[in-house]
């Protein structure tokens, strides 16, 4: 996913347009969407928006793993770490991963750990950039992050 620039003014026009549907992380997930993560100088404007504490939106970021609040330097490779894809191997898949993930720093893979993707009867599940894999291997995952570097 190619992110624009932080640009605060445009951000703050952005929740702007999210409040009407009530919820701030709908606010959230657009800045994500927009910048590829949520730039901490927007909770206070979020906080307003939706007459909720810095507190809260710190909570709300903090708890959804997909929220960031800095931009990630890479193709971002997601292994899901919920019961039933453990049950058939994510550990094994992330170990493997973050060997690579090591071994391949010039490759800029940023690999990290999601609760469940809702793909659970074909798991072990991995997100490459925004691809799903379901029946997710080294191998798969591997060939999958060089074509979406590529
Ligand atoms: S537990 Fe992995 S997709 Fe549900």
């Amino acid at each position: 996913m190619s992110a624009r620039e932080w640009d605060p003014i445009e951000a703050n026009a952005l929740v702007n347009s999210c409040v009407m549907r009530g919820n701030p992380l709908v606010a959230l997930q657009s800045l994500q969407s927009q910048y590829g993560f949520v730039h901490p100088e927007a909770f206070e404007h979020v906080a307003q928006a939706f007459n909720i504490s810095r507190a809260e939106v710190f909570g709300i970021v903090t708890y959804y793993s997909d929220l960031r609040t800095e931009l990630v330097n890479g193709t971002e490779v997601r292994v899901c770490m919920g019961e039933a894809c453990q049950a058939v191997g994510a550990r094994t898949l992330l170990r493997e991963l973050e060997h690579f993930e090591s071994n391949h720093a010039e490759m800029h893979m940023f690999v990290s750990e999601v609760f469940c993707m809702g793909n659970c009867a074909l798991g072990p599940t991995a997100v490459v950039g925004a691809t799903l894999v379901g029946l997710a291997n080294i191998d798969a995952v591997v060939t999958l992050f060089h074509e979406v570097q590529s």
